[in-house]
């Protein structure tokens, strides 16, 4: 049979690649961002409750009322901002496909989408899917940092969209209060939807604050918030996940959402849900993640790779160029094959495949996964 694929490019992810290599090899996996360690024992009791208790069958087609609550909850405690439970909050089989209905929902043929490199490897594909333009801002190693005149310039009467993602994977960087107003200032009087990618909401270090979308009414008002239970309660096999966003802008999201899965795991809302009660179970978070970062960090202090502490997210970035000069993708496979240490390399990340020799791993990983980690790093 002859079929022409709709998205000729895309090929395996990295992450498939990396971890494959990583269990032919024995090697440690710091590449894929999951946590090797179980997650809290209370949550899967709420869970094992929920099924024990007739939670089995569909959910409300948004969610779990009493996880909608709890979320509506946390956005009050956390940021003082209201997202009403029965309008304006959805429940996902995780961020993934929030992002994919949202894409789904708004981007039509020929509009541009603006998509800041190293991005997560989803949005692209959905924007393409979906007949729309990708137009990437390339950031640059090692800080980062967006240059909003870059963006301004990028602009057009075309531009349906823009994707924000922070705290940022791969690079473990924040976007500051001054970069939100920027994109507020920036997207103020248009149609511009914006996606903000949150799901390491609650990893955040140094004492640094979180600048969720909803803190800034008129970007509010264009915002789909997307958050992922995985990646905040240590399970990403669970793939749950929610968004938020004003009521028209989450009535059409719905229209693709009730189709595309209807509602998601049943028990695992109500778990949740209970679970969410105690707000200790995300506050605590960024404080568990930062011993973790600090603890990595500090053990290959003197290693040759260069690197700058990340500021959210269970990333951290490690610059080889003092090592070698290989093209990443080559030195992530040899240092998982010859080393017995698998990462990312960053260019797949990048416009381009832009290679600035630079690795990710993800560090929410036991101590002692860490410290055997490091002793590799160490003796490079
Ligand atoms: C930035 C970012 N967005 C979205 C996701 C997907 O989240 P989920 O596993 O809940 O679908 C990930 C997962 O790695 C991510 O890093």
């Amino acid at each position: 049979m002859k079929h022409l694929s709709k998205l000729p490019n895309i090929e395996t992810t990295i992450f498939t690649v990396m971890s494959g290599l990583a269990n032919k090899y024995e090697a440690i996996n710091l590449s894929q961002g999951f946590p090797n360690f179980k997650s809290d024992q209370k949550l899967i009791d709420f869970v094992s409750k929920a099924m024990n208790s007739g939670y089995n069958q569909y959910a409300l087609m948004g969610g779990n009322m009493e996880l909608r609550e709890a979320i509506a909850k946390k956005f009050d405690l956390l940021y003082e901002s209201t997202y009403h439970p029965e309008t304006e909050i959805t429940i996902t089989a995780g961020a993934t496909q929030a992002i994919f209905d949202v894409i789904t929902a708004f981007v039509r043929a020929n509009d541009e989408v603006i998509i800041i490199k190293p991005a997560y490897d989803c949005y692209e594909p959905s924007v393409l899917i979906n007949g729309g333009k990708p137009v990437s801002i390339q950031l640059e190693a090692p800080n980062y940092q967006i240059n909003w005149i870059d963006v301004k310039q990028k602009l057009s009467s075309k531009t349906k969209m823009i994707i924000i993602n922070t705290p940022h994977n791969p690079s473990g960087t924040i976007f500051s209060e001054a970069d939100m107003l920027q994109l507020q200032e920036l997207t103020k009087n248009t149609n511009i939807i914006v996606l903000s990618d949150e799901v390491y909401e609650h990893i955040v270090f140094d004492g640094e604050k979180h600048q969720s979308a909803c803190l800034f009414p008129d970007l509010k008002t264009r915002s789909f918030i997307t958050a992922s239970f995985g990646k905040t309660f240590h399970n990403t096999g669970w793939k749950m996940g929610y968004c938020c966003a004003p009521k028209v802008l989450m009535e059409e999201f719905r229209k693709i959402h009730q189709f595309n899965v209807f509602s998601v795991n049943h028990p695992v809302q109500k778990g949740l849900a209970d679970y969410m009660q105690d707000s200790n179970t995300y506050l605590e978070l960024s404080q568990f993640y930062q011993k973790k970062r600090d603890l990595f960090l500090s053990l290959i202090q003197g290693s040759r790779f260069k690197f700058k502490p990340s500021q959210g997210t269970y990333f951290q970035v490690l610059d080889y160029s003092e090592i070698t000069q290989e093209y990443d993708v080559d030195y992530a496979k040899r240092l998982t094959v010859e080393n017995g240490l698998a990462s990312i390399p960053l260019s797949v990340f990048n416009e381009n495949k832009l290679d600035n020799k630079v690795l990710r791993f993800c560090f929410a990983k036991t101590d002692d996964t860490l410290k055997k980690a490091a002793d590799i790093l160490n003796k490079i």
